[in-house]
């Protein structure tokens, strides 16, 4: 994900563009760029790292000028450094183009431009759309966007300016958000609200396959097919903190509503018809295939996706996989050979005991694979290969749509691995893709249902809790004449069987990291060999008891926890009528889907369950007490 931003009118354009990449930095902080144009012709300036960088240089060395592009990073293709940054242009730099977003056929487009002489500066997927349109580039900037976009697939919001057409900016839509600000003879595009707030709050909000075309005497929209379309202007009254959250409460709530869409990117980009890509992988398929052992090495909830992981693979690659979290593995001297594949999962990249781990694995001869999501980090670099989760950054330091993204990866990976091992045949692998498109319209439809802050049953359910709760310890504390022996158990417990143990073990550490409440996930067979003892009339317990092998099992555990006085939440399918005669206190429901990809939708409720518990806690949900959201110490 990535911030852009142009401008057109009276104001220095260099200020305009910094203020408006400060506001999008939330977006993506890997590098940033600007390019002005002004009477010497396009002048530009990049820096890789954060925008802090650049505004130092244009304070040091500052560019004049009245119309312009900028544009701060999320690298998804070529590193961060200063050649990959935006904005990009044409052979003769007489084009200069700012993009957010993935053009899924920019090799194959590259490969032609290349081939018809075209001389390429960088490694990203975005510089392929500069060159188209200087290809196409007849005199009329417009016409040649509109003709270029048309080649385009993948997601992209881009801005562009041509040096022979000073006094205008054309800018294009599909899927990547893309917005029109409209101030006093003064013109915007950018990515996102927040970018223009401080200028104007009127804005038109532009829908995929349209053109924008601004100059300073308006603005002009168009279709793909070259047919005017009226937009009417609204007026936001968001102020610019509740702007960056795109008027969510918390980055928390806002980056767990950015699901559906990640994971469908996440399947649109590596599937194409029915077979998976990871362009990016660098390690060969025949050392894939001799591989015979797998580790999966993470910490917190990246180790839960791990988890899972080791459940998707064992099931449809059928290799041996263990897993550990990166601190244990680093230390315990791990039985890791030449065929060995160690597998390590990091949102940020940067975690200290992961990327010990993914030395300790290479100084032993194993090959490793990143599973990250911020290109250019330090487990991206060292690890023999990667694959690039392309969650966007994740602000709030709890990890919800990371960690959906890596639960996509590892199920991708094991069915390509299957593939490769000739363990599932292509119409079983397809069949199974098939259901995992499912998951991010079921993902969406839960959104709607439990995902409003204002009237979400989630958050009724949460306030009971809260109040009992606190009724609780009230009661102790007023009762502690009588020497009780012990506080009331005021703690959540989290069961789970086979793939959603990982799910357990997710929801509790949710909940516990950003309300501060003791819980705790357990797989749900091990009740009976003690946590049963916490079971009285006090604790919560989440039973997720999907439809699957195992609801029998998960019954006989909610029936056993109901039989002592316990409070049980059950996530299950809908419909199910069963878990409605046990007598649980209260049902989530989720769609059906196949039961190994149900952690996709239990983390839904999990995530807003934790989110609401904190917030009727009143607890800082984007930043709790002690957590960092990298962990790059011991
Ligand atoms: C999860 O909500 C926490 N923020 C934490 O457990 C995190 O998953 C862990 O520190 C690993 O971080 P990484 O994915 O960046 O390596």
């Amino acid at each position: 994900m990535c911030g852009i931003i142009g401008y057109i009118g009276d104001r220095d354009v260099s200020e305009v563009v910094i203020e408006g990449l400060t506001r999008l930095e939330y977006r993506g902080y890997d590098s940033a760029g600007v390019a002005i144009l002004n009477d010497n012709g396009i002048d530009i300036r990049k820096r890789p790292g954060k925008l802090n960088i650049l505004k130092a240089d244009l304070k040091k060395n500052p560019i004049k000028g009245h119309i312009g592009l900028g544009h701060t990073r999320w690298a998804t293709h070529g590193i961060p450094n200063e050649q990959n940054a935006h904005p990009h242009t044409d052979c003769k730099k007489n084009i200069v183009l700012v993009h957010n977003g993935i053009i899924e056929n920019y090799q194959m487009l590259k490969d032609g431009l290349t081939k018809r002489g075209h001389a390429f500066r960088s490694q990203t997927d975005t510089e392929v759309i500069a060159h188209l349109i200087e290809e196409n580039y007849k005199g009329n900037l417009e016409e040649a966007v509109r003709i270029s976009v048309k080649e385009l697939k993948g997601a992209y919001a881009i801005a562009v300016l041509h040096k022979d057409e000073p006094d205008k900016i054309v800018a294009a839509r599909c899927e990547s958000p893309l917005i029109v600000g409209i101030g006093q003879s003064e013109y915007f595009v950018a990515s996102d609200i927040p970018a223009i707030l401080k200028y104007t709050n009127k804005v038109i909000f532009i829908n995929n396959y349209e053109i924008v075309s601004i100059d300073k005497k308006g603005v002009r929209v168009i279709d793909y097919s070259n047919q005017p379309i009226k937009k009417k202007a609204v007026c936001v009254d968001w102020d610019i903190t509740q702007a960056e959250k795109g008027g969510y409460d918390h980055f928390m709530l806002k980056e767990i509503h950015e699901q559906p869409d990640l994971i469908s990117n996440i399947l649109n980009t590596r599937v194409r018809g029915n077979r998976i890509h990871f362009d990016e992988l660098r390690i060969k398929d025949t050392i894939l295939k001799k591989i015979d052992k797998i580790f999966i090495v993470a910490c917190g909830t990246a180790y839960h996706a791990g988890l899972n992981g080791k459940y998707m693979i064992e099931w449809l690659a059928q290799v041996p996989t263990l897993v550990d979290t990166s601190s244990e593995f680093r230390y315990r001297n791990p039985i890791v050979g030449k065929n060995t594949l160690v597998v390590v999962i990091s949102q940020s990249g940067e975690t200290a005991d992961t990327l010990a781990a993914l030395r300790e694995s290479k100084k032993k001869g194993a090959k490793v694979l990143g599973v990250v999501n911020v290109l250019g980090s330090s487990i991206s670099r060292e690890a023999d290969g990667v694959i690039y989760t392309h969650a966007g950054p994740e602000i709030a330091v709890a990890s919800t749509k990371a960690y959906t993204a890596q639960l996509a990866i590892l199920y991708l990976f094991s069915l390509y691995l299957a593939g490769l091992r000739e363990k599932r045949t292509p119409y079983k692998i397809a069949g199974y893709l098939k259901e995992l498109k499912k998951a991010p319209g079921h993902i969406k439809k839960m959104l709607e249902q439990y995902g409003d802050a204002k009237k979400s049953d989630l958050k009724h359910k949460a306030r009971i809790f809260n109040r009992e709760y606190h009724k609780r310890l009230k009661d102790y504390y007023q009762r502690d004449s009588e020497g009780r022996k012990r506080a009331p158990n005021c703690c959540f417990l989290f069961l789970g069987r086979n793939v959603n143990y990982p799910s357990a073990l997710e929801g509790a550490l949710k909940l516990k990291e950003i309300s501060y409440i003791s819980a705790e996930g357990y797989p749900a067979g091990e009740m009976k060999h003690g946590p049963i003892a916490l079971i009285d009339e006090n604790p919560w317990t989440i039973c997720i008891v999907p439809e699957s092998s195992l609801h029998e099992k998960m019954i006989s555990n909610i029936m056993e926890i109901k039989s002592r006085g316990g409070i049980v939440v059950a996530i299950a399918t809908e419909g199910d009528e069963e878990i409605r005669k046990v007598g649980v206190d209260y049902i989530i429901d989720i769609p059906r889907i196949e039961q190994t990809l149900t952690p996709f939708l239990v983390a839904i409720p999990l995530q807003l369950l934790a989110y609401f518990v904190a917030r009727e806690f009143g607890e800082d949900i984007d930043q709790p007490r002690n957590l960092a959201k990298s962990v790059t110490v011991e």
